[in-house]
């Protein structure tokens, strides 16, 4: 893989139109224009959208796929109980190899406030945060905020809170614990944020391109969602494309489309490819059977892995194995050190990634290896260490031959010169726009 930075493509998908990207947009998306083409629009009933979000079974896109509905009704609930509620719009993007939320707050910080003003009418909250580490985002989303009349947010303060970068700082507890001026590490669960959130009180926590997707619910309703994706993972969703050696590319992707078309859309030929790095670094790697898949939360779950945010990285001229070890050196430097079990626990998989790599783990490490990505799942108070064991679960389980040959000090891609990178797929570096 080349790091050299180049501009980001951002596209389409074919036959669908998209309801996020605007793949035309090169600057800010300014208040005038989002309201000429619908946006603000007023919200008569906000029980009735939350049904429409209920029944368009919008998933959260920030990772784990959880109903936007039932966020929404819990947090609701809790003021209709007489507390103050928070919402809180989560853009920090802690996945190097994902750049969707970053592209939604920096060019379109209208449509991200638009899901908030309705996510915060429907749970009646007080307070409302926009959470980033990005400094353009900041500043499109300010911006963006001074150009609001006040009855748009009316009863409702909104911050925009920034912090520095960093794998766990996206994190839900991460940030509320920032949000009440702490540092932006994971605390233990629960409470979650819902129970005890910023300042103490119920708090929903959203990623930037669900709330996203409530304008156009509103202004379509749920059948209108639902008319692109599968049954259970409606909708479209922003996907980051990195590797296979071309450009970085954001296109808006109609849950269910096939994997092959995806290749075809990015300009990649299916014989070239050894499989894919999934949802950024979390959700471990998939072999070539990923090219008879289809891109919804239902399949790819079914080889075991997951889309999460929506980050794909193709695996073609790099060895899985260096990719591994790569991403778990990732881990080991970027674990908020807190939890004994995660930073031991990166350490020593690391450890035998790496070695693994350099053709000099022997079988007694691999099975170690295994044993840890057993034993250290759930462990530690947020979900890096899963991101750690799914790298090594998969690695051990999807690659077999390959690590033969590393055993045997025999693989034909790391020979030609060691795969190394810091940031595996890092699309921000690789891209400008
Ligand atoms: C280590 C770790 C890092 C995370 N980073 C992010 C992030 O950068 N952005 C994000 O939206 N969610 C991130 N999440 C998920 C959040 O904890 C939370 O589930 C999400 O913001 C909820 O939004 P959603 O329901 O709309 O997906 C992360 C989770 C973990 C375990
Ligand atoms: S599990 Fe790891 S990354 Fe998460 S809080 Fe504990 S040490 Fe930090």
């Amino acid at each position: 893989m080349t790091s050299t930075a180049t501009d980001l493509v951002v596209a389409a998908w074919p036959d669908c139109s998209p309801r996020l990207l605007r793949p035309s947009q090169r600057g800010v998306e300014e208040y005038a224009d989002y309201v000429r083409s619908g946006g603000y629009r007023s919200l008569k009933d906000a029980d009735a959208l939350l049904e429409q979000v209920d029944l368009s079974g919008l998933l959260g896109r920030g990772g784990a796929a959880f109903p936007l509905a039932t966020k929404l009704r819990t947090v609701r609930d809790a003021g209709r109980r007489g507390a103050e509620t928070v919402v809180v719009a989560n853009g920090e993007e802690g996945e190097p190899a994902s750049v969707k939320d970053r592209w939604l707050l920096r060019h379109r910080p209208h449509l991200v406030l638009d899901g908030l003003r309705l996510a915060t009418t429907v749970v009646s909250a007080t307070r409302a945060y926009v959470y980033v580490s990005d400094e353009r985002s900041a500043a499109a989303v300010t911006d963006a905020l001074a150009e609001l009349e006040p009855a748009v947010f009316e009863g409702v303060s909104v911050t925009v809170v920034t912090v520095e970068p960093g794998y766990v700082a996206g994190e839900e507890t991460a940030a509320v614990r920032r949000i009440n001026g702490g540092p932006a590490k994971p605390t233990d669960k629960p409470p979650r944020p819902f129970e005890e959130g910023v300042l103490g009180l119920s708090t929903m926590v959203s990623n930037v391109e669900t709330l996203a997707n409530l304008p156009y619910i509103l202004e379509h309703g749920a059948e209108g969602f639902r008319a692109v994706g599968t049954p259970m993972s409606p909708g479209t969703f922003l996907a980051t494309i990195t590797g296979a050696g071309r450009p970085p590319a954001l296109y808006e992707i109609p849950h269910g489309a096939a994997f092959s078309d995806l290749l075809k859309v990015h300009g990649v030929s299916a014989d070239s490819v050894r499989g894919a790095l999934m949802g950024g670094y979390f959700a471990g790697l998939v072999n070539t059977d990923i090219l008879d898949a289809t891109l919804d939360h239902e399949t790819i779950r079914r080889l075991g892995s997951g889309l999460g945010c929506g980050a794909i990285s193709i695996l073609t001229d790099d060895c899985p194995v260096a990719v591994a070890a790569s991403v778990m050196a990732y881990f080991d430097r970027e674990n908020a050190g807190q939890c004994g079990s995660c930073f031991n626990g990166t350490a020593a998989m690391s450890a035998v990634t790496s070695a693994l790599r350099d053709g000099v783990a022997a079988d007694e490490d691999l099975a170690r290896l295994e044993r840890w990505s057993v034993v250290l799942r759930g462990r530690g108070a947020c979900g890096t260490l899963d991101g750690a064991t799914n790298i090594a679960a998969s690695l051990l389980r999807q690659f077999p031959q390959v690590i033969a040959r590393h055993l045997a000090g025999d693989c034909p891609s790391c020979r030609s010169g060691p795969f190394l990178a810091k940031r595996p797929y890092e699309a921000e570096a690789m891209a400008q726009s």
